[in-house]
């Protein structure tokens, strides 16, 4: 049987119909909406079009934004003050520093300055360490994205295997705590595998539900998934394709065509989990604003 498509794109315009709902009752209140601030460093164009995407759904679910523009000259300094300026600001309820940083800026201890009441990427070590020791807090957009897909589609973690490939910080790494963690989408037994790992292919094969969080494309090929297994795909990685006009298309780590034949549920690229990770900020940011504003 063909794997079923979990689509991102159409859970995340669910989930934004849901929240907007949230905030026309606030505004009817007479309260101001949430809003939410990005800085951006430079001109990556991949973090550019992410920022067009995070500013977009902040219009469609009634949120305000701004997008701090600053020259990749910028001082490390300059950035710290900056962030300090916006923890400091009432009217700003959550804010992101869109990374990667240039190279010169040390992203660790610009992120250890972003207050945590306003860490709605969840990056900070506390919000981090309460995620881990399952306390409120805010969870990193993109596992907590995938824990939305996952329990909006009825698919069972607990007792599942799962393995995770790679251990960033912001997916990885977080994707495999939260899983393993005694809650509604958790309980499973996880395996975190990496660029150290052996016999790779053999635990993979292994998973019930397989998260691939590395940025390779076609990194995960139809021998390493075990048949009926649940495959989601976090890469986004830009290959050349003469065929399109720009040159170029997306996809993920995964052989995702000669996968749909095997995997029981399984993402594409674009559409799956990308979506999912942008309404993730913004049910993040409304969160901050409900804990501020004691709603
Ligand atoms: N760069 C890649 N993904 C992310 C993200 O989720 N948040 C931020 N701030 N930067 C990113």
């Amino acid at each position: 049987m063909p794997a079923q498509i979990l689509d991102g794109k159409h859970l995340s315009n669910v989930i934004k119909g849901e929240i907007k709902e949230e905030v026309d009752a606030i505004i009817a209140k007479g309260l101001r909406p949430p809003h939410l601030s990005a800085i951006l460093v430079g001109n990556n164009p991949a973090s550019e079009s992410y920022i067009r995407n995070k500013v977009r759904s902040c219009d469609q679910v009634g949120f305000s934004s701004d997008v701090l523009r600053r020259d990749e000259s910028l001082t490390e300094a300059e950035l710290l003050e900056l962030v300090n300026q916006l923890n400091q600001d009432e009217q700003i309820d959550g804010f992101i520093v869109q990374l990667p940083l240039p190279d010169h800026i040390d992203d660790q201890k610009v992120l250890l300055a972003v207050d945590p009441a306003k860490d709605v990427d969840g990056f900070h070590p506390f919000n981090f360490g309460c995620m881990a020791q399952g306390l409120d807090c805010f969870l990193p957009a993109t596992p907590y994205g995938i824990l939305l897909m996952l329990d909006r589609n009825n698919i069972e973690t607990s007792g599942k295997q799962v393995v995770v490939i790679g251990r960033s910080n912001i997916v990885g790494r977080p994707m495999s705590i939260l899983l393993s963690r005694k809650s509604k989408i958790g309980n499973a037994t996880v395996t975190l595998v990496h660029s150290r790992t052996q016999n790779l292919e053999a635990i993979c094969k292994e998973a019930d539900i397989l998260i691939s969080a590395l940025g390779k494309p076609f990194f995960v090929t139809q021998d390493m998934v075990k048949e009926g297994a649940v495959v989601v795909d976090v890469g986004i990685n830009r290959i050349e394709d003469a065929t399109r006009k720009s040159g170029s298309r997306l996809v993920g780590d995964v052989d995702y065509p000669n996968l749909l034949e095997k995997a029981s549920f399984i993402t594409p690229v674009p559409g799956g989990v990308g979506p999912m990770t942008v309404v993730s900020l913004m049910l993040n940011t409304l969160k901050a604003y409900k804990t501020k504003h004691a709603i």
